[in-house]
């Protein structure tokens, strides 16, 4: 009989991402050859896990309380100023007028999710995601009970705006509330980018379907927001659009510190609360404090002192948009080389815009990835594709990366 109780029984990750990377890496140790597609962590043209010279300097600078001290559960005030002024920008007095928000520091996006799965769900609820997700989505809804229910994500190669209206009436009908989750921009593992009409359609429709006052979170995860190619103004007016929500709706922005400031292990992120109604952002306060100190007490004091003093300090914050000017180009080079390598086998990603990942719909993924393990090549596989981290290798790998994946594709037909 299982010592586990009846809730833990059959919990397995099975092709956890962070573990097949582990084995990657250990691998490229032995045999620098090997190509590391796994991780999606943003690493430079040496090979190298991507430092911000501006972040380095920063930590220099901190005090002793500043790195080691315990955080506020919530991240503190000057914490949430910072996250305010990068996330929302030129707009945040426009949003301050608007809109009641609040922030709650996380570890990650991760926290910021599961904290927002945790206060906004039931056991047994259902909770709306992509097709193509991050699977991290589904451990995360498993462990509260919470059941995971999905919208196309494309149609015609565009974001599929059908599904996700039919879903979220179903949603609405079965269980009187809605979660939806939208990872944009840069989506993973896709790497799609709702353009700002679609957004503009969906927020109307959002609005639309609760004027009768049910409850509705948008959850938007901008995990990979600051490496969009159409810049920060863009990215910004999509969530500018969100002042139009009428006062059902509670936009949980869930941001990620380990993408943006590439301080991956640091484990900071925020949950902004964000909504009309003054009552749901003083609970949203509440309900997440209380969940943080419940699950993870607070977030590393380090990440939160790097990320604040770089935002709020100009000079640090010109030279770190510099850096992250250099990252983005990055990206962009080897999104273009790779998709013009896969092209020139026959093979067509999934529709892609800009981002960390390209992915390839293939039957039996985990046979796909054994295969081109054999050859060198290390991708991560998921329900019915694999996905290559464009972020973690380097330009002169797109072609004989795509070579082997033509020939296993080939192999299996
Ligand atoms: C889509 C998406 N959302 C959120 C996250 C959260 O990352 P973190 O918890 O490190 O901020 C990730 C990380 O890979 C991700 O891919």
């Amino acid at each position: 009989m299982s010592l586990l109780c009846k809730k833990a029984i059959g919990k397995e990750i099975k092709n956890n991402i962070l573990t097949l990377s582990e084995e990657a890496r250990i691998a490229k140790e032995k045999d620098p050859t090997i190509i590391n597609a796994t991780i999606g962590m943003l690493y430079d043209d040496d090979e190298k896990l991507m430092r911000f010279p501006t972040l380095e300097k920063i930590q220099e600078t901190l005090t002793i309380v500043e790195k080691y001290a315990y955080a506020d559960t919530t991240g503190g005030k000057d914490f949430a100023l910072a996250i305010k002024k990068w996330v929302f920008r030129n707009y945040l007095s426009e949003f301050e007028k608007n809109m009641h928000l609040s922030v709650i520091s996380t570890p990650g996006g991760s926290g910021a999710i599961s904290n927002t799965f945790s206060n906004y769900l039931n056991e047994g609820e259902k909770v709306l995601l992509p097709s193509y997700m991050w699977s991290a989505y589904k451990n995360m809804a498993r462990e509260l009970g919470i059941i995971c229910d999905t919208y196309e994500l494309f149609e015609n190669k565009r974001f599929n705006l059908s599904s996700v209206k039919e879903k979220i009436l179903e949603h609405k009908k079965n269980q009187g509330r809605v979660l939806l989750v939208i990872n944009d921009p840069c989506h993973n593992p896709t790497g799609l980018c709702l353009k700002h009409e679609e957004w503009q359609e969906l927020v109307s429709f959002i609005n639309e379907v609760t004027t009768d006052g049910t409850p509705f979170i948008l959850l938007y995860d901008m995990a990979y927001i600051d490496f969009y190619n159409a810049g920060f103004d863009y990215s910004r007016q999509n969530i500018r659009l969100f002042q139009r929500f009428n006062d059902s709706v509670l936009t949980v922005l869930a941001f990620s510190g380990s993408k943006t400031f590439s301080l991956y292990g640091l484990r900071v992120g925020a949950m902004i609360g964000l909504s009309k109604k003054e009552s749901d952002i003083i609970e949203f306060n509440n309900a997440n404090e209380y969940s943080s100190r419940a699950k993870w007490s607070n977030v590393s004091k380090l990440g939160l002192s790097i990320i604040t003093k770089c935002i709020l300090n100009d000079t640090y914050k010109n030279a770190f948009e510099q850096e992250l000017s250099y990252a983005k180009e990055l990206l962009e080079k080897r999104s273009t080389a790779l998709i013009k390598a896969l092209n020139s086998f026959g093979i067509e990603p999934l529709p892609f815009d800009c981002g960390f990942f390209v992915c390839i719909k293939v039957d039996h993924p985990t046979l796909v990835k054994d295969a081109l393990v054999e050859l060198g090549c290390y991708v991560i596989p998921l329900d019915n594709a694999i996905r290559i981290a464009i972020c973690s290798i380097v330009e002169k790998d797109m072609l004989p990366l795509a070579q082997k994946i033509s020939q296993v594709l080939k192999g299996r037909q």
